[in-house]
This record gives C-alpha cells, sequence and structure tokens, in this order.
C-alpha cells in the first residue's frame, strides 16, 4: 500500500509540475470604496485584534472578541456598525510581568479572546490566552458584564495567541480542539462544561492520536449527534515523506461518557480519516485552510450535507494556488464506518493489514462495551480510506489568488433551482464571490475590502440579512451579498449570472430576487442575453448595423494632425468581455492598426485612417457597442494646433499610455474616485488589480456620451466643419456632400422624432439624472472647445435617439 502510494505520488509529482489552469477571473471588481460595493466598517483606536466574531439570533448584535476586550455592536443599521457596549478584560500588571519573564515578547502578553459562544439565552462563554496562561469567563449577554469568576481556560483556549483553535458550544457543552500546554505540543481535543452527572473528556494522548495538528473548524451535526473537527496535522502514515501534511476530518460522538476501565475520562468514539482534495494524476491540496458546512436543503437528508473547504499545497509547484473542494457528510461516514489502519504499538507504524473487528471504531454508545473491545477503538482510529470529494474532482482552482476563508450559501434563483454561493476571501483583501455551476466557478464579483493584505480571521455570513462580516486584526468589515443595482440594463444584469439578482421588466431595474414577487429575468447557467432579454429590447447588434447602414456620423470627436499617433480607447464592459474595433464599411488592415493589450487601438492619422471607429465588446456571445469615436483632421483656423501633440487628442484618446491617470492614487482615504475623464474608462493591464471596472461608472459614461448632443446643438460648428470638408476635397464632390449631408439631416430627425414621444427608456431617476448632468458638465467644462466641434457632428439627433447603442444604459 505504502509502496503503491508512493508510486503514484512520484507519477503526480511528474505529471504536475506545469499546472497551467489559473482558474476564473473576478467578472467585475470594486476596489475599496467604490459606491457600488459600499462597506461599512467598524474599528476604533480603542480596540484592536477584532478577530473572533458571533452574531446575535436575530441578527442585530455582533459579538466581538478583540485584544483585552469583548465588543457589543450594534448592526442593525444599514448605514453604520455602531459600538453598543464594551467589557474591558486584560491581564493584571503581574500577570504580564510573569509572561515576559517567561521569555514571551509583551506584544503577545495581551488577552486574545479565542473562544465566543452563547452558552444559554442570557450568557456567552469566553476564553482568551490572559498572557499566556488561558482564562474563560461568564459574560451576561445584555449587560455584557462578567457575572462569574473566570475559569481556568487550559485546554479551552490556546495559550499563544498565533496557534489556531476551534469551540463549539452545544447544549450548553463546550467542544475544543486546541493545545493544553504552555509549549504549545499537546494538542486535545475535549469536552468541557458537561452537563449533569456526565464527565468532562479529552484525548487519550498514550498512542499519538493527533499528530501536531492545526485546528481549523468543528461542526455540530444534529442528526448524527456528532461533533466534526476538521484540521491538518502531520501525516505519520505516509513515513517516507518528511512531514507530509494531511488533512483530516474527525469525529466524536456527544453521547460519549468515556470507558469504564479502559478509556476512562477518554473518547471512546474518536476517529479521524484523511480528507483528499485531489484532482487525479495530481498533487493533493494537502492542507486544509477553512471549511464551512451547507447544511442539506429543505426536506433533503442529513447525509446531503456539504463541507466545502478551502485547500493549499504544501509543495512549491503548487504554491500561490488554492483549490476549493466539497465533501458530503454520507461519504465521511461511509469511511468511518469502514476498515481502519493498524497500528503496531512497538514501532508505532502503520499497516492495513486485515485484523478481525473486535468493535467498530467511531461508533456511539461504547461506554459499557468490554476492555477487550476499547481496546481495539483505542488503538484503531485511523480510517483506512480516505474522505474523496464530491464528483472526485476539485470544486474550483485558483492560480492566481490564495484564499483563506469562505462561507457558502445555498441561492434559490428565478426557476427555482437552487445554486451554490461561496464567498472566498483572498489574501489580498479582496472578496470573491462565486457561483458554482455544471460549467465549473464563475465569479460573479470581487469586492475589496482591506487597503492593505492583513491576515484575517474570521469571516461570518448571515443568510437573513444578506450580509458578510470579515474579523481581522484592524476591524471589522460588513459586506452586503449582492447589490443588483449596479448593473443598469437588462444584459448587464443576466451576463453577471447572479442567482441574487434579476432582471425586472416592469422596472427596468435589476433587482434582488428574493424580494420580488414579479417574473424576472435571469439565466444563471448560461447567462444568454439574447434569450433572456429578447423580449425586453432589440440587440446592440442589430442597432449597431442600423446605424451603419445609415452611416450617420456620430461619436466622441478626436482632432488630430496628420502623421500623429493616435490612440483610441476601449473601456471594456467587463474583465470576460472581449473587444473589437470596427469601422463601417472597411477592414482594420493589420498593417496600419495596432491592437493594444488593454484593448485600444493605435494608428497614424492619415487621410485613410480619419473616419468612425467603433469599438464593441462581446461577453458569452453577446455583443454591445462601447464606445465610437470621429477621428478627423484639425481645422487650424477653429483651434490653434495645443503645443504639445499629446493634447491634440485631449478628447478621450491617449497617444501615450504612461500617461493615463493613476485612479488609485487619487481620492481621500485612498478611495476611488469617481469617473471623470474617459481616459481612466480603460485601465492598462497592469492597473487593472487597483482600478477595477465599475459598472455604474460605464453607466455615468454613457451618460456622457449621450450629453455630448444636448451640450452642443448650436449651428455654427456645423459649418466650420464644412469648410474644412471643402478644403480638402474639389467643389463639387463638397456640393453633392452638402446636399448629402442635408438629406441625412433629415432623415435623423424623423428618425428621432417617434421616440420622443415613446416613453423614456432610461429608468434613472431625475435626481440621478440631474447629479450625472453635473458630472459630465464638469467633465464638459475641461474641454469647451472640443464640445463645440462635437457640436458639428451632423446626426446629433441620431445618437441622443440611440442611447441604447451604449453601454450600460437601460435599454
Ligand atoms: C448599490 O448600487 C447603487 C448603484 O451603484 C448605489 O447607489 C448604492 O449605494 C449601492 N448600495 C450599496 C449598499 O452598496
Ligand atoms: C445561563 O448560564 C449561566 C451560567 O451558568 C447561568 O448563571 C444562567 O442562569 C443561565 N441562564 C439561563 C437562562 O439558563
Ligand atoms: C451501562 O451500564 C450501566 C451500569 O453498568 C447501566 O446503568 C446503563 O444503563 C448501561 N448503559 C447502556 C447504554 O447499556
Ligand atoms: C494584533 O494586531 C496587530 C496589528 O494591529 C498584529 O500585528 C498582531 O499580529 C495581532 N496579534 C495577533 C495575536 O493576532
Amino acid at each position: 500500500m505504502e509502496i503503491h502510494c508512493l508510486l503514484s505520488l512520484t507519477v503526480a509529482l511528474l505529471s504536475c509540475l506545469g499546472p497551467s489552469e489559473t482558474g476564473p477571473t473576478p467578472r467585475v471588481s470594486f476596489s475599496l470604496g467604490s459606491p457600488g460595493r459600499l462597506v461599512t466598517r467598524f474599528s476604533s483606536p480603542e480596540v484592536s485584534n477584532t478577530t473572533t466574531l458571533l452574531l446575535s439570533e436575530d441578527g442585530g448584535v455582533l459579538y466581538v472578541g478583540a485584544r483585552d476586550a469583548v465588543l457589543a455592536l450594534d448592526v442593525s443599521n444599514e448605514d453604520a456598525i455602531t459600538p453598543r457596549s464594551k467589557l474591558d478584560w486584560s491581564p493584571s500588571d503581574k500577570d504580564l510581568e510573569q509572561c515576559s519573564m517567561k521569555g514571551k515578547k509583551m506584544s503577545d502578553c495581551p488577552n486574545f479572546i479565542r473562544v465566543l459562544q452563547f452558552l444559554n439565552s442570557s450568557h456567552i462563554y469566553a476564553c482568551g490566552t490572559f498572557a499566556f496562561s488561558p482564562r474563560c469567563t461568564y459574560i451576561n449577554s445584555e449587560t455584557l458584564t462578567m457575572s462569574l469568576k473566570p475559569d481556568e481556560g487550559r485546554g479551552r483556549c490556546p495559550y499563544d495567541p498565533y496557534q489556531r483553535n476551534t469551540a463549539i458550544i452545544v447544549d450548553g457543552e463546550l467542544y475544543t480542539g486546541t493545545v493544553a500546554d504552555y509549549r504549545g505540543n499537546r494538542p486535545v481535543i475535549s469536552r468541557h462544561l458537561s452537563e449533569g452527572r456526565r464527565v468532562d473528556l479529552k484525548l487519550d494522548d498514550t498512542l499519538g492520536w493527533l499528530e501536531d495538528p492545526t485546528f481549523i473548524s468543528s461542526s455540530f451535526i444534529p442528526d448524527e449527534e456528532k461533533i466534526y473537527f476538521f484540521f491538518s496535522e502531520v501525516g505519520r502514515e505516509y513515513d517516507f515523506i518528511d512531514k507530509f501534511v494531511v488533512s483530516r476530518v474527525s469525529q466524536i460522538c456527544m453521547s460519549d461518557v468515556g470507558g469504564q476501565r479502559t478509556l476512562q475520562r477518554r473518547w471512546t468514539t474518536f476517529a479521524k480519516a484523511q480528507l483528499l482534495c485531489q484532482a487525479d494524476d495530481e498533487l493533493p491540496y494537502n492542507v486544509i485552510q477553512d471549511i464551512d458546512t451547507l447544511p442539506p436543503a429543505e426536506g433533503a437528508p442529513a447525509d446531503d450535507t456539504l463541507f466545502y473547504g478551502i485547500f493549499t499545497s504544501q509543495w512549491s509547484v503548487n504554491s500561490g494556488r488554492s483549490a476549493v473542494c466539497s465533501f458530503r457528510l454520507s461519504d465521511i461516514k461511509s469511511v468511518f464506518s469502514g476498515n481502519y489502519k493498524v497500528l503496531n504499538r512497538d514501532t508505532l507504524q502503520w499497516s492495513t493489514r486485515v485484523q478481525e473487528k473486535v468493535a467498530n471504531p467511531g461508533e456511539c454508545g461504547l461506554h459499557n462495551a468490554s476492555d477487550n473491545a476499547l481496546r481495539f477503538v483505542k488503538e484503531n482510529f485511523l480510517a483506512d480510506e480516505s474522505v474523496r470529494p464530491v464528483g472526485r474532482s476539485l470544486t474550483m482552482v485558483s492560480a492566481e489568488h490564495r484564499y483563506s476563508h469562505l462561507a457558502v450559501q445555498r441561492v434559490q434563483a428565478v426557476n427555482h433551482r437552487d445554486y451554490t454561493v461561496l464567498f472566498l476571501l483572498t489574501e489580498s483583501g479582496f472578496l470573491h464571490k462565486a457561483v458554482l455551476l455544471q460549467s465549473g466557478a464563475h465569479i460573479i464579483e470581487e469586492v475589496q475590502v482591506f487597503e492593505q493584505p492583513q491576515p484575517v480571521k474570521s469571516l461570518k455570513l448571515s443568510v437573513p440579512q444578506g450580509v458578510i462580516y470579515v474579523g481581522s486584526s484592524e476591524g471589522v468589515v460588513r459586506v452586503p451579498t449582492a447589490n443588483c443595482s449596479v448593473y443598469w440594463t437588462c444584459p448587464q444584469c443576466v451576463l453577471a449570472r447572479d442567482p441574487f439578482c434579476g432582471w425586472d421588466p416592469n422596472s427596468r431595474a435589476c433587482v434582488e430576487v428574493h424580494n420580488t414577487k414579479t417574473t424576472l429575468v435571469q439565466d444563471v447557467d448560461r447567462g444568454s442575453v439574447e434569450e433572456a432579454c429578447s423580449s425586453v429590447s432589440l440587440t446592440h447588434r442589430a442597432r449597431f448595423n442600423k446605424l451603419s447602414a445609415a452611416s450617420c456620423p456620430a461619436g466622441e470627436l478626436v482632432s488630430v494632425s496628420l502623421n500623429e499617433v493616435v490612440r483610441l480607447q476601449c473601456p471594456p464592459s467587463s474583465r470576460l468581455s472581449q473587444q473589437q474595433w470596427e469601422r463601417p464599411n472597411s477592414r482594420l488592415s493589420p498593417d496600419l492598426y495596432l491592437h493594444l493589450q488593454d484593448g485600444s487601438l493605435s494608428f497614424v492619422a492619415t487621410p485613410t485612417t480619419l473616419g468612425h471607429y467603433l469599438c464593441l465588446s462581446t461577453e458569452n456571445g453577446f455583443q454591445q457597442t462601447m464606445a465610437i469615436y470621429h477621428v478627423k483632421q484639425r481645422s487650424s483656423s477653429v483651434a490653434p494646433p495645443p503645443p504639445s501633440t499629446q493634447a491634440g487628442v485631449r478628447p478621450g484618446p491617449r497617444l501615450h499610455p504612461s500617461e493615463g491617470p493613476r485612479r488609485t492614487e487619487t481620492g481621500p482615504g485612498g478611495t476611488q474616485p469617481t469617473q471623470s475623464s474617459r481616459d481612466a474608462q480603460a485601465p492598462t493591464r497592469q492597473q487593472d488589480r487597483d482600478s477595477p471596472l465599475w459598472t455604474e461608472e460605464s453607466g455615468h459614461r454613457g451618460t456622457a456620451f449621450s450629453e455630448g448632443p444636448l451640450l452642443s446643438s448650436r449651428g455654427p460648428c456645423y459649418l466650420k466643419e464644412l469648410v474644412v470638408v471643402s478644403v480638402l476635397l474639389v467643389l463639387c464632390l463638397s456640393l453633392l456632400l452638402t446636399v448629402l449631408l442635408y438629406v441625412f439631416r433629415e432623415r435623423c430627425r424623423s428618425r428621432t422624432a417617434p421616440q420622443a414621444g415613446t416613453p423614456p427608456r432610461d429608468r434613472r431617476t431625475s435626481d440621478e439624472q440631474e447629479a450625472l448632468r453635473g458630472h459630465g458638465g464638469s467633465k464638459r467644462n475641461g474641454k469647451a472647445s472640443h464640445s463645440g466641434q462635437a457640436g458639428g457632428l451632423v446626426c446629433n439627433g441620431a445618437l441622443t435617439g440611440s442611447n441604447g447603442h451604449l453601454p450600460n444604459t437601460p435599454i
């Protein structure tokens, strides 16, 4: 067996030297302070290390275990988190002195609260490291006062604040996994506060039931009357590899009261098994980082309970990568009811020699069993089989993001099907929201929750409140699980594939599914806009064709000198979209045009390259127009050439990529400034991380776009443009053109007329429009001369009417 394992590992090593998959990319990204995904924050100079979180049953109060304090925060208000009360609980000066005399750093000697659990309806049980001498206490949850004298915390809370632990109170009894000594080499899983005549229990430590574990989590499964512990430890059964880390699930029965002679005051129901997060022929992701329980859907058996875990790898080939695996309770149970590995008591070596079963390890109710049976149980605690993930494959892998914490939720979508949504925290301070689909994981969005990467100690999801709390060293952050109103159009709403969000054709808004009675438009599985939104609107593509067929000049005017290098920006509609440039009635020859990485287009202004350019963005088979430019030669009589070449194309396209505004560097408190310039719409690759896309910005953008004509329906500029044209063309041609333009103008007018009669498709309130107008106005101020020129465009009316061409404006 060991040989076999060695072989398969070697094979795995070889076959895995170049893992290629990078994993899903977040579709949209919200940077810190982005108005679409506001995070509420609590931090105070008086409290730090706010890392242990406990939410009251009604979700109105968040209890926080911090350094030398327990806090009660009022979280019932949507706009702010306000402190309600605070309990100071710090070691005395004498305790601190002793702590530092023992050679500990003074900064590690305070009382770090590491256990915070409801004991009953009126009291909380809390434990802290208390200057490397752990203590526990009872706290009245209403008044936040200590009600009894502190207990000794040994075996309930770690000594060292950097050691991970887990604790859960069920029926007033405390189950913990932690180290129980000062040096940190005596791990235990134990029961305290046992009710009635039951005795407290702990692990038998003569045979090494645990091997230098790192405790991750514990979960109570009511139907089983069992507690499951999750941790990683050294895999002694793989003694041919030095310190091979394995992830484990272990179980104990709540009915356990220990043996009568053998295993007195020790668990008789302890068993452990390996959790294997591994795809075929690949190295396992062997180190568990976090795990969350997804209870079965209503009406489904408890066996369908799933555990979603984040795993990383011990090996450098997989360093920086993390994987998500899910495990089914029924699989865990069947591994525990199978065979067990046999420990040779003298050599402490494992074998899988088949042994006559005297008892079933892991079985509940062994307290009256014979000594012989209990001895067998004591020696057989490691299940032979490993627990394999659901579907025998990884749920998700990411090469780019190292996830540290997760929470999982089941969400019912419009089609009444359940979807699993994962909330994953990256080490760099982003929260990813992913929905699990047949085709794999789709990351709907990422929200930045911390400015600086920092070790997060806990993540708490409140499904009824629809929020997530993140506890870190520097404060508590709250993020709503969704904000559907960041999607302004039916296509945007459908492309998001967010099971929380659906498009309401009546109110023309993307709304939360569970708040709505009306039938919503949604397609989580495929994100097919054509089907979902077909009843709602024309496709953009169809409209674009109509536009180009009429060859109606429209779009942002770009004045250039001949032989100047022009760069046209194109904002991607999402990170999953692909941009493509088009010119009406002509192909973009690769000899003349350079398609840059960020989606922008670069070329040298020549008579043949003057004219209209459209940037189209395609996502999931759906195409929309993101930008329309009209590149024309600068007329020296209208505007004297600006001193620098770059200024010549100020209205949007930029000559030098390095001169792009650094959006992350502006704005108070490091928050993102709102959109103020067209250039910033298209972040370069390097900026991507720092200046992610905001859908609502694109909304502003669309408005600013359609505003051009509003601001510029003045006649004279039209004439100027004509002058330029006539200089370039022979007289008769220009005469012909004038006639043509006149015809077009008439046509455009007649086209806008009926649209004016239909109700506006824009669903923004007048307030919002007012705000946007102000926004766009200030934008225009910076380049008044250009807006004047833009006014010369012949088909302004058509552009206003064709608002639906523009990204992110409701259609
Ligand atoms: C949701 O998005 C809208 C539109 O961007 C924004 O006005 C609103 O403040 C956001 N709400 C939250 C709670 O983030
Ligand atoms: C909860 O437990 C505490 C401590 O044991 C006890 O003093 C208190 O009376 C209990 N409260 C209720 C409602 O049972
Ligand atoms: C175990 O034995 C004790 C006394 O020996 C008895 O009272 C108890 O009912 C037995 N329990 C079970 C589950 O058999
Ligand atoms: C407490 O927080 C500080 C930063 O505020 C951090 O440096 C330190 O590591 C934290 N201590 C523990 C035990 O988490």
